[in-house]
């Protein structure tokens, strides 16, 4: 693998490996890389010549200090776990703040409900940070796909708006959420969970799955209400929100009927670490 942390080099390399019209994939991360995240590298490799993985935990996009300064990362070990999958043209790209942001950053995008609702409404300024620094990274790249997972369901949405909006030149290919033994969806916070919180997080997912179960004898109304109250019954566990939306605008939906494509999306504050997962219901 070739690992760049400056845009003038990265780039140079990228035009001298797809000379002869290789296809590159492009996976975006913020690191403290796992399965999850390891799970899309494998998806670009079946598509693509190429795969490109950056490390840049985006500053911009936490709408919380906090969340920002214990965000995990530990940059040589997330090396040693991409240096035993990537072929030897794959490419790392790890720039620094300082890389990315030379320049102040006031666009504002505008993506209608979809940022009005569930992350949007809780993590205010949260999806502008990712648009912009998507937006840069498929403008270094240029990548024929990128890929990104369902586990952030609201962001994939997001993210696709953004290269129709922008009539970018690439695919944005969607990949399944990577799960834990018990259920858990993996992701990059769950490291920060005490081993007690760990173990009752596994709720989420149980509930969400119970909940598609439930959804054939339940109203969406009465379904909402037992999701939130099975959670909350947990000491451990506090909903922000459960919402069951639709895949193209993400309008809460009323009743069953109303829209084919449906996930219930959620998101979970276990003691300080808030973890959010999805489920779809049958169409
Ligand atoms: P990060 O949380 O590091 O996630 C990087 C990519 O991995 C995202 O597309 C995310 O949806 C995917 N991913 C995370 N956990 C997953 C799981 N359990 N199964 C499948 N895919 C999973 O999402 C971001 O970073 C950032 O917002 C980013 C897009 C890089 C912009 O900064």
């Amino acid at each position: 693998m070739i690992i760049h942390d400056q845009i003038k080099f990265l780039t140079d390399e990228i035009n001298h490996l797809r000379s002869d019209g290789k296809k590159l994939g492009l996976v975006p991360t913020m690191g403290a890389l796992h399965d999850g995240h390891l799970s899309l590298v494998k998806h670009s490799f079946r598509d693509n010549d190429l795969t490109a993985v950056s490390i840049f935990v985006n500053p911009i996009q936490f709408n919380n200090r906090e969340d920002l300064k214990k965000y995990p990362g530990d940059l040589q070990k997330d090396l040693e776990k991409l240096g035993k999958i990537l072929r030897q043209n794959d490419l790392v790209f790890t720039p620094d703040v300082n890389e990315m942001y030379r320049d102040p950053v006031t666009h504002i995008f505008d993506f209608g409900n979809l940022n009005k609702v569930m992350e949007g409404k809780y993590r205010k300024g949260h999806f502008n940070g990712v648009a912009i620094i998507v937006s840069k990274l498929l403008e270094i790249f240029q990548p024929d796909k990128a890929y990104f997972g369902q586990k952030d369901f609201q962001q994939l949405v997001i993210i696709k708006s953004l290269v129709k909006q922008l009539d970018l030149p690439v695919t944005i290919v969607s990949c399944p959420i990577v799960r834990e033994h018990d259920g858990l969806a993996m992701s990059s916070r769950n490291v920060l969970l005490l081993e007690k919180q760990r173990k009752e997080a596994a709720l989420i997912p149980e509930t969400l799955f119970s909940a598609v179960q439930k959804s054939k004898s339940l109203s969406v109304k009465e379904l909402k209400r037992w999701v939130i109250k099975r959670i909350n019954n947990n000491p451990e566990l506090r909903v922000e929100y459960f919402e069951i939306v639709d895949n193209i605008e993400l309008f809460p939906i009323k009743s069953w009927e109303e829209k084919k494509e449906k996930y219930g999306c959620i998101a979970v504050n276990v003691g300080t670490v808030r973890l959010i997962d999805n489920v779809k219901f049958p169409e």
